[in-house]
């Protein structure tokens, strides 16, 4: 026998235990990879995805041509149902529901919620129906689903991007464990009137900002396959204009011109089609003379056309047949005419596309083509989200027990609350609050309030579910800090019974008992600080909430003023869900700390920040104003021919109030302060087509560590249609210890540097910008290039 050399052996050995490490490497990933699917990535070649595509084209054209007309107009209606486990009940909308579910003429539901009954209903549907096409059930989950985070407007002010998709995902994870696919959000309307109620459902005021915290969340809710049971289909609403309505009254006329429709508001729906969201929603208002939901040029030729976006459109409630109180359609089947030729692919509760497509086919008044294309979109959604595989994929009873309002959602809930936190004033350092203070007095009608930070669009929340200040204040204390409590006064004067649903309720402000006021006052002057909890009921915005004042209901005001008078150091704790007028709590408060409703974990995130566990870095995604005759407020307007100027009475703008927010967009204090310096581009000159880099150090010279949120904005100075004195372009969240400095860099490309120009297309024009970096709107610090042919 021949002898191994030692040379060999010892190769062998080696080679041996690399074999072993390898194959125990790849199962621990694989392991993982079972464990955590959410992890996997996706890595899919341009040829691969072709080949997916063509697959997934051929299935959705094998069932369409197997359906009749009935069928697939059926794929076009949406119903809502609000039953529950046992089904539709015996009125006759339900049983009218119940038949068409039974004909297979249903293509999704909304409001049905819980597995127990979305498997009830998708299960009328495979029982009886002809094709068993499943149905998609869909939801307004639009800041969490039972874990709730904070309002979309507030968890913007965080302009944390990986935060705002982590919440989104979670909501997503809990949707879909209790058997949704689809939900009716991002709401990425531009939205600059503080009146309009629904200003607490998007980001704000501004166009980049909304773009890119639309794509977090679209990313956050779909993930990268639509499949996973961890994620839902997402929907980019109001297409379009819907932030726009007149004096900011809900679902009003939009006036406005096509150049500023596509230079203001239409990119973040472009960002959020090129992100691939599935499906959009029109809107209830008409543009121009145009309702949103009929408007052929912004759904045919802009997106579906120009944009190549290939999901579906869902209506908005009932826009379809308010198309006739618009005075733009006769009667119903002429909306659904309208409607259908616009390309709005589902009918959300109108009842037009069922009533009236086959006969509007037969008439030539709509082509198979037209309704062939809608099915097939919705096909292939259903496809995506693998319910033809199974149907009820997503209607498993263990992980809704398990994986819904869990500790760990909580605990992120909890983060995304206190990064959204803005510091709006804060004089003599009163806060944070020592960890050795003898005592704190928590005063108002919101300070021991579990419902309202819950927030509008709440989901499944359960009522009065969210950790109130008191509790929050309570938990964090010194146990040799006395805390006192007095509500003071009611907000608002109940019209419903505690946990019923409010949404469609009127709340009633016109509450007159003082008698709480004495007791309140006698708190505060016991306390070496007060923290007065005031602002909006978590009712007073959302939709249909538009109001023409935006200050402080009820007698907030003169709690203030009374509990003030008796103790200086009064912090205003702000929760709402709109810009508010400050003017007085400004005047009289050294500190104010807006909160929005941040939802589940409100109160611990709002005491993380008074004792300072965690440094405030939120800054404010919408203008707040002197007073409510400001409206509407942004920071990006144009200079007009009369700008401000001191010297003369005449110019553009106000006698009696500054043209100026009060608390400017971008805003947000910090307990360290930031010193910006050397702002620099690496090119002075490009072309039309070119880049820069832009850079900035950002030094931290306060004592704490602190995050900052670094922005930049930039103005065309003379362009072929008149350009905004000022528009974001990019931001970068850091996090700087005590005398640490960062350089920041931004990339300004012909992404950043274009708009819809007078040729109707986006370009750069030549001539000379103006740079400005620094934490809000008002940055001073500035530079220029000039860009050439
Ligand atoms: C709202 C939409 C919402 C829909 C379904 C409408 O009234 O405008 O944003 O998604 O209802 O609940």
């Amino acid at each position: 026998m021949r002898r191994l050399s030692p040379s060999f052996f010892y190769k062998f050995v080696i080679l041996f235990f690399i074999g072993i490490i390898i194959l125990v490497v790849s199962n621990t990933l694989r392991a993982q990879e079972k464990q955590n699917p959410d992890q996997q990535l996706q890595y899919k070649s341009d040829h691969s995805a072709d080949i997916e595509n063509t697959i997934l084209n051929e299935k959705v054209d094998s069932v369409l041509a197997l359906m009749k007309i009935n069928e697939k107009i059926g794929q076009l209606v949406q119903y809502s149902g609000g039953w529950d486990v046992t089904g539709p009940s015996s009125s006759k909308g339900d049983q009218h529901k119940l038949d068409k579910l039974k004909k297979g003429e249903v293509g999704s539901m909304l409001n049905v919620t819980s597995v127990a009954s979305i498997r009830e209903t998708q299960r009328i549907v495979m029982e009886h129906s002809r094709l068993k096409i499943p149905l998609i059930f869909a939801y307004d989950v639009i800041h969490g689903y039972k874990t709730i985070f904070p309002i979309p407007l507030g968890e913007s002010a965080s302009w944390d991007l990986d935060m705002i998709g982590q919440s989104a995902y979670i909501a997503a994870k809990e949707s879909a464990a209790s058997g949704l696919n689809w939900t009716f959000a991002p709401m990425i309307d531009v939205s600059r009137d503080a009146r309009w109620g629904r200003v607490m459902e998007g980001a704000g005021e501004d166009t980049f900002l909304n773009a890119e915290i639309g794509v977090a969340r679209i990313k956050g809710f779909q993930g990268n396959n639509l499949a996973n049971v961890n994620t839902i289909a997402a929907c980019a609403k109001h297409f379009a204009g819907y932030g726009f309505g007149e004096a900011g009254r809900d679902y009003n006329t939009v006036h406005i011109g096509e150049y500023e429709l596509h230079n203001t508001i239409l990119p973040p729906f472009k960002a959020a089609a090129d992100a691939g969201v599935a499906t959009f929603m029109n809107s209830f208002n008409d543009i121009d003379g145009i309702p949103a939901t009929g408007h052929k040029v912004l759904q045919r030729d802009v997106l579906k056309g120009k944009w190549n976006w290939d999901g579906f459109i869902v209506s908005d409630w009932g826009s379809i047949g308010e198309m006739v109180a618009h005075g733009y359609a006769l009667d119903k089947e002429h909306a659904a005419e309208i409607a259908m030729n616009a390309g709005s692919d589902m009918d959300m509760e109108s009842y037009a596309y069922e009533a009236a497509l086959e006969t509007l086919l037969d008439e030539n008044k709509v082509t198979i083509a037209q309704i062939d294309d809608a099915v097939k979109r919705v096909l292939k959604l259903k496809f995506e989200l693998g319910l033809f595989d199974d149907p009820y994929r997503y209607c498993d009873e263990e992980r809704e027990r398990t994986q819904v309002y869990t500790p760990e959602h909580l605990y992120v809930s909890r983060n995304v609350a206190k990064k959204s936190i803005v510091l709006l004033k804060n004089e003599n350092e009163l806060l944070p609050l020592s960890k050795t203070i003898n005592s704190i007095a928590v005063i108002g009608p919101l300070a021991d309030d579990k419902n309202s930070p819950l927030g509008n669009w709440r989901a499944k929340a359960e009522y009065n579910s969210a950790i109130s200040l008191l509790e929050g204040v309570k938990a964090s204390a010194d146990k040799n800090t006395t805390i006192y409590y007095e509500k003071g006064i009611d907000l608002t004067i109940p019209t419903v019974e505690p946990g019923q649903n409010q949404f469609l309720h009127p709340l009633q402000f016109n509450t007159t008992d003082r008698s709480g006021i004495e007791k309140a006052v006698k708190a505060a002057k016991k306390a070496d600080v007060v923290l007065l909890a005031i602002g909006e009921d978590a009712y007073q915005t959302g939709e249909g909430r538009s109001q023409t004042d935006i200050g402080f209901k009820g007698l907030q005001i003169e709690l203030l003023e009374a509990v003030q008078a008796v103790n200086p150091n009064v912090v205003v704790v702000l929760m709402n869900g709109r810009p508010m007028d400050l003017s007085r709590p400004t005047e009289l408060a050294p500190a104010i700390l807006e909160c929005w409703h941040l939802g589940s974990q409100s109160g611990y995130a709002i005491a993380d920040v008074l004792f300072g566990r965690y440094n405030p870095s939120g800054k404010l995604p919408v203008s707040f104003p002197h007073n409510v005759g400001q409206e509407p407020l942004y920071y990006n307007q144009k200079n007009t021919g009369r700008p401000y100027n001191p010297k003369h009475v005449t110019f553009s703008g106000y006698r009696d109030a500054p043209k100026t927010a009060l608390y400017p967009f971008g805003f947000g204090l910090s307990y360290t302060t930031f010193e910006y310096s050397n702002l620099k581009t690496s090119k002075t000159e490009i072309n039309t087509d070119g880049s820069l880099l832009v850079t900035v150090d950002v030094k931290n010279t306060g004592d704490v560590m602190g995050e900052e949120v670094v922005q930049l904005y930039i103005r065309d100075l003379v362009g072929s249609l008149t350009r905004p004195i000022k528009e974001l372009k990019g931001f970068q969240k850091i996090q700087l210890e005590p005398g640490e400095t960062k350089t920041v860099t931004f990339l300004l490309d012909k992404e950043r540097l274009q708009f819809y120009t007078i040729n109707k297309t986006w370009e750069v024009e030549p001539g000379q910008f103006n740079i400005w970096v620094g934490g809000s709107s008002e940055a001073s610090l500035k530079t220029s290039f000039t860009v050439v042919e």
